[in-house]
């Protein structure tokens, strides 16, 4: 049971903050073996922000040691789980050290060539980034690192934000999930050895390399170390883009955060956790409780939960890429199911035929997208049962 007197809630300004030098930074980590600077970012116990939270300096190593006459460093600025909106901020105001997290990593795992894979709806930042590339690319010619970074843009497919579906569409194919294994440290874009990060996680990359492992390894809690950028957005009287220590609990997050009203909120966008009030107290924000990339969505009692959860699984039915029956065929029934219960048509122990479904698809799903539909549709409906019923 979290200690939830003991006050963790505090803001951090490592992302954003200006008075880093990149250009410093980059010289003295380049001047380091590549072993070193690889234990550093294992020693500060970086989880990838993208989501799924797998150590960084592991991803780098394992990548680093593939022999490969060519080797690939991704940004995944994909951005597709609803009520994220942090990564368009960090590209748009610190770009510098996004591409000096990945010029550390190409450096690391002696890659040459790097691509930012931009959500698509974010096309308007296009010109703007390029810009930023090609005089990064300077930076790195003064370094004498051989290195360069190209843009791409995504389609508006959310699935395109799954790594492998990432490099499909890269590679001008159809956006769909590969099987895995084999991992990208192996059999990424190209079928070359790739470390694909999110793009907070590279700008991290470069601050610990600036701060030293110690100062990150200090922040959050032994699952969850460090800060870690959110976007929250709905009932908030103050919506906006935070950087926060993990490790807190919801009830500190919802006491700066809430309207006084709050009923749930929703950890981890539409591939989240929906945790309700009675519950806030014994929930940690971090890998050891809920995990999120970022999204954090609250809801006030003027909110039906059943509208929250029928859009969740309408926006899952739409983005399935159709690949696999668990998911394709599950996240329609789904929607059915639940608009059947609301109008009557079945009965309320119908939800528990549902959940099942949930369950299968977690085990039978290809990817992350199916198989993380059960969490905001058991959370949701277990909590707020009686606003799923007729
Ligand atoms: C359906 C789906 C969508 C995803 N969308 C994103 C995304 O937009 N951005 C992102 O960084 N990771 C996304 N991921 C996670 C990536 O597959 C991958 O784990 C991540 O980019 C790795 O970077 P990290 O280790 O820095 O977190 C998504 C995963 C799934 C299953
Ligand atoms: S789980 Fe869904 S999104 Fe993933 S491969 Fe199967 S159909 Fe496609």
């Amino acid at each position: 049971m979290p200690d939830t007197k003991s006050k963790r809630l505090k803001r951090v300004d490592l992302i954003f903050a200006e008075d880093c030098n990149y250009k410093e930074v980059l010289k003295n980590t380049l001047s380091r073996s590549r072993d070193d600077v690889i234990q550093e970012i294992l020693d500060s116990g970086l989880r990838g922000r993208g989501g799924a939270g797998f150590p960084t300096g592991l991803k780098w190593k394992f990548t680093g040691q593939e022999e490969s006459d060519e080797k690939f460093v991704v940004c995944n600025a994909d951005e597709g789980e609803p009520g994220t909106f942090k990564d368009r901020e960090i590209l748009l105001r610190v770009p510098n050290k996004v591409f000096g997290g990945m010029a550390v990593c190409a450096y690391t795992i002696g890659a040459k060539e790097g691509y930012v894979y931009l959500r698509g709806e974010y096309e308007f930042l296009k010109d703007d980034i390029q810009k930023k590339i090609d005089e990064f690319h300077k930076v790195l010619d003064e370094l004498g690192l051989d290195f360069r970074i190209k843009l791409l843009l995504g389609s508006g497919a959310y699935i395109c934000g799954e790594e492998s579906a990432l490099f499909e569409s890269m590679e001008g194919k159809r956006g769909e999930p590969r099987n895995k294994p084999p991992y990208p440290t192996q059999d990424g874009f190209r079928g070359k050895p790739t470390v694909i990060n999110n793009v907070e996680t590279l700008v991290y990359s470069l601050m610990i390399c600036d701060l030293g492992a110690q100062k990150f390894h200090e922040l959050g809690t032994a699952d969850s170390r460090g800060s870690k950028v959110f976007s929250i957005s709905g009932d908030t009287p103050i919506p906006g883009i935070y950087e926060l220590e993990l490790g807190m609990s919801l009830a500190e997050f919802v006491e700066e955060f809430g309207d006084g009203d709050t009923k749930a909120v929703q950890v981890g966008g539409a591939a989240g956790f929906c945790v309700p009030r009675k519950k806030f107290n014994d929930t940690i924000i971090g890998f050891e409780g809920v995990p999120t990339g970022g999204s954090m969505m609250l809801f006030n009692s003027s909110r039906s939960m059943y509208n929250v959860l029928k859009n969740y699984v309408e926006f899952f039915r739409e983005e399935s890429c159709g690949q696999c029956t668990p998911c394709r065929v599950g996240c329609q029934q789904l929607l059915k199911g639940i608009e059947a219960v609301k109008r009557g048509d079945q009965p309320t122990t119908y939800l528990k035929s549902l959940l099942k479904l949930t369950e299968v698809m977690k085990v039978t799903a290809k990817c992350g997208l199916g198989q993380s539909v059960a969490n905001s549709f058991s959370s949701i409906v277990d909590n707020f049962k009686e606003e799923m019923i007729y």
